[in-house]
């Protein structure tokens, strides 16, 4: 991502925290796995999509019209023994050039500098709650101010959320984010098909995911957006399978859920298929039900659309699909109301995609669910899931679970579907699954 695209953000929430008042945002720390090892540092996506800046021990600064700058960044000074050891950090000479900061000061500073930054504001928008630390030391300097109240300075009067205006601008991707989420999304897809070619009963469920990580990586695209699923048989009515530890067996069905991350941008694909390369008959039919309610909550999502409008097209679908198949016994209105499709179908059509996996935004705007506008990218994930103790249904639908998500970015005309590279329907799989010759993706 370009500088000029953070800088723009920035120049736009400047103008929403308005002349008088100040904000802070901080990067994500470092976490200790133990001894001298840390977990991957993956940034605070608030603070990346604000700086572009990709170290811990930071902290942004917004003051709208300080004539010494409204952008300031405290960060690590540069360290050569560091450098050494750890490798490249920016200093306070990269924060300037590098990543367009007006003023860079040591992150060591933060407790001589900020109280003086914080007087005579009204108000503080920062996310109270986030980082106890954060929020202790902010007192801290509340306290310091209102200590010198004789002097004429006074302590802000209201902490404000940013996330809210933070949250919204972050829903509607810009045309450099889409190009990041189709480069997720379709490097995603491609491990996705390869996943199908290279699955075979007598491997382990971890020897899949290291199919798909190796095509991750293998692109350059070094991390996962969340922790992959790679469920066979029955491990696939568990939501969020991660062991990864079970045994292919011919005549179950794999389910995986995996996506790689782009410079901080997520790819969310689930596709279930069968070990075997072909779906015995139960598995057909509850299968087909699955994709024929993505087909349906598909063809709902538009512009002007309310957001739930798929998923209870998604409903609709499976419900009746149910009762066709003898799963559900009663009237679809009926059932519908009493919400009886949970027991098998028991999570949402989908969800806000982008930096984060579950992405921020609000589903809500005054109570209503909001209407789908271009710029938006969301998943439409719905799935069947039957526990392999349901004693309610015939032996031969136990212990399946199906998924089939999508990545669908709105249009001004529709939808456009960013990972459509990976088959979905029967025959599709099948033909992929059983060509031996098929050249490898
Ligand atoms: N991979 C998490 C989800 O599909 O929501
Ligand atoms: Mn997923
Ligand atoms: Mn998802």
């Amino acid at each position: 991502m370009k500088q000029t695209e953070f800088k723009r953000r920035r120049k736009h929430l400047l103008n929403h925290i308005g002349k008088g008042n100040i904000a802070l945002i901080a990067s994500a720390s470092m976490c200790a796995r133990n001894s001298d090892v840390d977990y991957p540092f993956r940034q605070n996506s608030d603070f990346y999509y604000l700086t572009g800046f990709n170290e811990p021990e930071a902290l942004a600064v917004f003051v709208p019209g300080r004539t010494e700058g409204e952008y300031l960044l405290f960060c690590r000074k540069y360290d050569k023994k560091k450098a050494l050891w750890e490798g490249a950090h920016a200093g306070l000479e990269g924060a300037l050039s590098l990543y367009d900061a007006d003023t860079a000061h040591a992150i060591d500073e933060v407790d001589e500098l900020l109280p003086k930054l914080l007087e005579n504001k009204t108000k503080v928008f920062y996310p109270m709650g986030r980082d106890t630390e954060l929020d202790q030391r902010l007192q801290n300097w509340f306290h310091l101010i209102r200590n010198q109240s004789r002097t004429g300075v006074e302590a802000p009067s209201e902490i404000v959320s940013l996330e809210h205006q933070l949250h919204e601008m972050r829903l509607f991707k810009s045309t450099n984010e889409i190009k990041l989420m189709r480069h997720a999304a379709e490097v995603s897809a491609i491990a996705h098909s390869k996943a199908m070619q290279s699955c075979k009963a007598g491997r382990y469920e971890y020897q899949v995911e290291a199919d798909i990580v190796h095509h991750f990586m293998d692109n350059g695209l070094r991390a996962v957006a969340y922790p992959s699923i790679v469920a066979s048989g029955k491990n696939a009515c568990t939501l969020h399978y991660t062991e990864n530890t079970g045994l292919l067996k011919e005549g179950d069905l794999l389910l995986i859920d995996a996506g790689a991350e782009c410079d901080h941008y997520a790819a969310d694909i689930t596709r279930t298929f069968p070990i075997s390369g072909k779906f015995s008959e139960p598995q057909k039919q509850l299968y087909q039900l699955v994709l024929d309610a993505q087909t349906a909550a598909l063809a709902q999502i538009k512009p002007g659309i309310p957001w739930n409008k798929a998923h209870e097209a998604s409903v609709e679908v499976i419900t009746e699909g149910l009762i066709a198949l003898g799963l559900l016994k009663g009237k679809l209105k009926k059932l519908i109301k009493d919400e009886k499709y949970k027991q098998f179908y028991m999570h949402r059509i989908g969800h806000w995609l982008g930096m984060d996996v579950h992405d921020v935004g609000a589903y809500k705007v005054t109570q209503e669910w909001r209407l789908l506008e271009k710029g938006m990218v969301l998943t439409v994930e719905p799935g069947l899931y039957i526990p392999a103790d349901c004693k309610e249904v015939e032996k031969k639908w136990r212990g399946i679970g199906i998924r089939i998500e999508d990545d669908v970015l709105i249009t001004a005309e529709g939808h456009e579907i960013l990972t459509a590279g990976v088959p979905k329907t029967i025959s599709e799989i099948e033909a992929l699954m059983q060509d031996t010759n098929a050249t490898r993706i």
